[in-house]
């Protein structure tokens, strides 16, 4: 979800007010996924790297997830969708810990589709957290080194057993990947658009979906 801090100045608006305006990105992405049968949506929130902004923009990014949460959760529950979280959230402000794991036990048993959010999330933690949980487990006895194929690799990631990502989208023209999900991504089609988040709606997701409908994925096959 890139791009908001464009969107608020090019209005001559302070940057946290696209933040603002990119919930309704989230919202209507979230719900045109949910219509279509997607069984998992990921967004990308706020990354291991963005601690390095404005102690300002970051309180306020914390404060509308705060907001979002307590927003939300009756349309996650109306829609039966379940957040659960990609990153290390005790990391995170105590409220704001303390909510998600509230919405996440909520949520839990809701099967139409999962929403993850990647909060304090970067690829490389990822990995290297899996790596130290696994190391721990081969000292301990419980897993062989001979057992570890990348099946039983990924299933220590924070994606645990959700398949891998069939398309990956990033608004606003950045042509970068920024430590997202890097495992995860190996085949992942890439979707690029110069729009940027707070604008990017049904229609705009709807493009990206039928683009990836016309991809002939190989797989290196
Ligand atoms: C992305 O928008 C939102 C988050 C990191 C939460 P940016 O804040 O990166 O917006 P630009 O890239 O400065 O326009
Ligand atoms: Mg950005």
């Amino acid at each position: 979800m890139d791009g908001n801090g464009r969107w608020a100045l090019g209005r001559g608006l302070p940057r946290v007010m696209g933040h603002r305006a990119g919930i309704k990105s989230v919202r209507a992405t979230a719900e045109l996924a949910r219509e279509l049968g997607i069984q998992i949506l990921t967004l990308y929130a706020f990354s291991v790297e963005n601690w390095k902004r404005n102690p300002r923009e970051v309180a306020t990014l914390m404060r509308l997830l705060d907001e979002y949460l307590r927003r939300e959760l009756p349309t996650l529950m109306k829609n039966e969708i379940r957040l659960s979280v990609l990153g290390d959230i005790t990391g995170l402000p105590q409220g704001v810990r303390e909510h998600l794991t509230q919405v996440m036990e909520t949520t839990k048993a809701n099967g139409r589709m999962t929403l993850n959010l990647a909060l304090n999330y970067s690829g490389r933690s990822d990995i290297l957290q899996a790596a130290k949980r696994i190391s721990a487990e081969v000292r301990a006895g419980k897993l062989k080194e001979s057992e570890l194929t990348e099946t039983t690799f990924s299933r220590f990631l924070y994606t645990q057993d959700q398949p891998d990502p069939d398309l990956l989208i990033r608004t606003s023209g950045e042509q970068r990947i920024s430590n997202f999900l890097l495992w995860q991504i190996s085949y992942t089609e890439l979707y690029l658009t110069p729009t940027l988040w707070p604008d990017f709606g049904k229609p705009d997701f709807l493009k990206a979906l039928v683009d990836y409908q016309q991809r002939e994925r190989r797989f290196g096959a």
